[in-house]
């Protein structure tokens, strides 16, 4: 390669880093200038992958408070990994998959298997790894943000960069640690370059983060920002109109109490919004004080 070639590849890589591009679809680089017996897309034959639960993965025990982050098992693909269908499904074969799919999850564990192995969205083949949750599965708190980003791709847990951080100081402001509530995203892959998940993405994630809320089953459901406050609890209202509201949430087995509030990525770029969201933080710790006396007290009789 001559140092004038090198000069204008490393040039080319500058500005797709700059334009978003952060990650490699493939391992082996394709020049497509120099392969003209490559078919065009549409005359290549479909090649579908289909929604399949995940080979006897083994799934740890559901056990007391332990933080579900013991039971991770990331599943990057490596150089060796053998190659991956790479092709989703059309998008409303693919929702119908994934609402019959997630009815089937008996327990956390198996939810998470069964996203391992689901193939019908598309950024599951550019994500490293799926970010499930972390936190506690039986928590009384459950925090549902929008989609992992660079960091969580890296660590494949939700909430660990800057917002994730700043999520923590959150928890602690009401006298709770990260590990007593559980956090997931509606979206467990990273959407690539971070862009915004299209609406057939999240409608193909929706039924696993439902069966997700109502296999922890908590008694307050906070979501961070508008898309997650949007999907979750079904309203066009941009988040300064929903945030500090109480929505009731159907987990599907009962009624849960959800309020929305400002995504922490937004708190901060916008740092005077945090004096609401303490005021949103309070209504909610005042919340789980609420039920958990509703729950001490006998039923009337
Ligand atoms: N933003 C989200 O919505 N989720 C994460 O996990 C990280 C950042």
């Amino acid at each position: 390669m001559t140092s004038d070639h090198s000069t204008t590849v490393r040039e080319l890589l500058a500005f797709y880093l700059e334009a978003g591009v952060d990650c490699a679809l493939g391992d082996e680089p394709v020049d497509r200038l120099s392969t003209p017996d490559l078919a065009p897309p549409d005359l290549a034959p479909p090649n579908i992958a289909t929604p399949a639960l995940a080979p006897g993965r083994p799934i740890a025990a559901k056990t007391g408070a332990a933080p579900i982050a013991a039971t991770r098992q990331p599943s990057r693909q490596t150089a060796t990994a053998p190659p991956r269908a790479g092709i989703a499904p059309p998008p409303d074969v693919a929702a119908e998959h994934a609402r019959e799919a997630a009815r089937t999850a008996p327990s956390l564990e198996a939810l998470r298997a069964l996203l391992e192995g689901f193939e019908g969205c598309a950024l599951k083949f550019t994500a490293s790894r799926l970010v499930f949750a972390d936190g506690n599965p039986q928590a009384r708190l459950m925090f549902v943000g929008e989609a992992p980003g660079r960091d969580e791709d890296i660590e494949g847990l939700p909430f660990v960069g800057r917002s994730g951080q700043l999520l923590n100081r959150m928890i602690a402001a009401i006298g709770l640690k990260r590990g007593d509530v559980y956090i997931a995203n509606v979206i467990p892959w990273r959407p690539p370059g971070n862009r915004t998940p299209t609406p057939q993405e999240t409608q193909i994630c929706l039924p696993f983060i439902r069966r997700q809320i109502e296999l922890v089953n908590p008694d307050v459901l906070v979501t961070l920002g508008n898309p997650s406050t949007q999907t979750l609890l079904q309203t066009r209202e941009g988040i300064m109109k929903t945030r500090g509201r109480w929505f009731d949430y159907d987990t599907g087995a009962r009624t849960i109490r959800a309020m929305a509030t400002f995504h922490p990525a937004y708190l901060l770029r916008s740092p005077s919004y945090k004096r609401m969201a303490w005021h949103d933080l309070r209504a909610i710790a005042k919340a789980l004080e609420d039920t958990e006396i509703k729950a001490e007290q006998p039923a009337s009789t």
